[in-house]
């Protein structure tokens, strides 16, 4: 009935803290696993691909982050349960991230930063709070919290899912449906959605293009696009395109197709663009190391895991 710390740069530390909450148990460290069939839990973070799949005896593979993208990229990924990482400290971080990069450009300061640069004194007009639409692509458990957010700073919020959904005072959608009406109607889109097969790439140059424009009237400059969600959900040419010919006033991204994000990306160069070293919401050594022990203890319980994926649908 061992456990396993497979993968992560911090997979030291998970290994350290995890035996330190356990200490009558046989904690292990890849690649150092010993006997295969020992290894029943597993706390994993980008796994190499077909490693998982060497554990005859795994129950449980609890993910290190809230996405799973990095575990279902491997084919052999074995067919047992998923717990996904669910905190209230990753939450409060994500959520201060979106409402930081959200003020930030609706406030305009890469250009007030500019102009500072340049001792330029230049009056910038900005929107009324209420005339700002953020729309919320994903509007799950980090979604919901940032549209909480956003509302308490005066905004309007919309949000986007799969399944339908209801909440005060946010205008709901879902489905294929549902996109054209959410991204018609949105000023500021905030992406936090799984990578999935039906998510990869959606924020490409067509979706930008549908953004509203109307904001320009109330002095926001134009659209703008906040990723917090992964990289592999954006087209980033289209992105540098959309900023080149206006689609697009300004974006913040914590995530990219390559990570560590290339030197020689354009990207980096662009003086409207918000670049993070995907650290929207970093998590706590202790609580990830914490929550992986709660979830065995709950499964030798047999009480229900939480933050169970559904790999049918890839979250
Ligand atoms: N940058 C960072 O530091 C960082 C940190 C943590 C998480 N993240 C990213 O944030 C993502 C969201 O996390 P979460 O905890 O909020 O996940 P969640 O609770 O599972 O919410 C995901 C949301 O996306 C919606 N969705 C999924 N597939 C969709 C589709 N095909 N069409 C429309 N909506 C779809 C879901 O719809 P339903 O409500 O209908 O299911 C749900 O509303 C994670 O998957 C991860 O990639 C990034």
């Amino acid at each position: 009935m061992s456990l396993l710390i497979i993968g992560s740069e911090r997979a030291d530390d998970f290994y350290k803290m995890t035996r330190g909450l356990v200490p009558g148990r046989d904690v292990r460290l890849w690649p150092d696993v010993g006997d295969a069939s020992d290894i029943r839990y597993a706390l994993a973070w980008h796994p190499p691909a077909g490693e998982l799949a060497k554990f005859p005896n795994l129950r449980l593979i609890v993910s290190v982050g809230a996405g799973v993208d990095h575990l279902f990229r491997d084919p052999d990924l074995p067919d047992v349960a998923i717990v996904r990482y669910v905190d209230p400290d990753l939450t409060t971080r994500m959520v201060q991230y979106v409402v930081l990069m959200t003020l930030f450009h609706v406030r305009r300061m890469t250009e007030h930063l500019e102009q500072q640069r340049d001792r330029r004194w230049e009056y910038r007009p900005e929107p009324m709070p209420g005339e700002v639409r953020v729309g919320i692509m994903g509007i799950g458990v980090l979604g919901q919290a940032c549209a909480q957010a956003l509302k308490g700073l005066g905004y309007q919020v919309r949000g986007w899912s799969r399944s339908p959904k209801s909440m005060p005072d946010v205008t709901c959608f879902a489905g294929d449906e549902g996109l054209g009406p959410f991204i018609a109607g949105t000023d500021v889109l905030v992406v936090l959605l799984p990578l999935t097969p039906d998510t990869r790439h959606i924020v490409d140059g067509d979706l930008l293009a549908k953004l509203s424009t109307s904001g320009r009237h109330h002095r926001l400059p134009g659209p703008v696009l906040i990723n917090a969600g992964r990289g592999g959900l954006q087209v980033e040419t289209d992105i540098l395109d959309a900023l080149e010919d206006g689609t697009l006033y300004a974006a913040s991204l914590d995530v990219f197709e390559t990570e560590p994000l290339p030197a020689e990306s354009p990207l980096w160069q662009h003086p409207r663009i918000v670049i993070t070293p995907h650290n929207a919401a970093e998590s706590a050594t202790e609580s990830i190391s914490k929550y992986f022990v709660r979830q065995i203890d709950r499964l030798e319980a047999g009480q229900p895991l939480e933050n169970v994926v559904d790999p049918s649908v890839g979250y």
